[in-house]
């Protein structure tokens, strides 16, 4: 039985912002503005060298450290890569998998984002997957059909009673560190889309129980709107969550959604 309880979920992505210095001042700021919070869960996505100082400062506190990136391979001859078990072996609990910013830059597709998950499942790292359509396939009216494409093929051959710990982060590309966040209603159309694509190839009970954030100029202005979406279940930040105290009103706007 799956819970179908859906606790909001707010991430940061710091992408390649912060030394390892940089990154535990900021958890030491961060940690007293959010220590009663009980309305979210908090997720930190640093640069690969600050994980075994973010894990290390972050132990025993309810701040999870997550990679933005990783092979799916155990090991090998791939030069630059990261493996998932070098992940779980420092303490690593979640990641990043298919950034539009790795999809755009570094050739990810739909079949290495599969084969991510795949390999996040097996290796017990808890997966946020991210889609999400680009401005010209909007202007275009193909965002349900690239959406459906993008959720269909990192699902693909995963049995869903794999799939419990399953995360889907929406971040339009158009809105990605330009301002312009999705509105409610597109937000909302999105992830309704997301979700139906879910139940088509896992079924309903799973498409109920997973959680889609949405990502893309989150602010503690628009935050707590975004997030009382009845299909949005948290955010995934960039920019405004490398300053303690916004990502902190961020992670409060949470409180603001009706239980679900
Ligand atoms: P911004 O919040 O800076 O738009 O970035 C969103 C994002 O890419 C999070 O993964």
């Amino acid at each position: 039985m799956i819970s179908t309880m859906r606790t909001p979920l707010i991430a940061a992505n710091w992408k390649m912002y912060k030394t390892p210095t940089e990154a535990t001042a900021f958890l030491t700021s961060f940690f007293p503005l959010v220590k009663n919070n009980t309305a979210a869960e908090i997720v930190l996505f640093p640069a690969m060298p600050c994980l075994p100082a973010l894990v290390d400062a972050a132990r025993g506190k309810s701040v999870f450290i997550g990679s933005q990136n990783m092979h799916w391979m155990q090991e090998g001859a791939y030069t630059g890569e990261t493996s998932p078990t070098m992940l779980t072996a420092i303490g690593v609990t979640h990641v990043l998998i298919g950034h539009s910013e790795r999809r755009q830059y570094f050739n990810e597709t739909d079949t290495t984002v599969n084969l991510k998950l795949k390999s996040a499942l097996e290796h017990d790292l808890f997966p946020i997957v991210c889609v999400g359509e680009r401005l010209e396939e909007r202007q275009h009216g193909r965002t349900a059909e690239v959406l459906r494409l993008q959720v269909s093929i990192a699902l693909e051959g995963i049995d869903p009673v794999r799939l419990g710990s399953l995360v889907v982060a929406y971040e339009p590309v158009w809105a990605i560190g330009t301002g312009k966040t999705a509105t409610p209603e597109t937000a909302e159309e999105a992830h309704t889309m997301i979700r139906s694509e879910i139940a088509r190839i896992a079924g309903q009970e799973l498409a109920q129980a997973t959680r889609i954030l949405y990502g893309g100029s989150v602010k503690p202005e628009n935050a707590a709107s975004l997030c009382c979406l009845k299909d949005v279940d948290g955010a995934l930040v960039g920019g405004a969550s490398l300053n303690p105290q916004s990502f902190s009103e961020i992670v409060a706007s949470a409180s603001e959604r009706p239980k679900r």
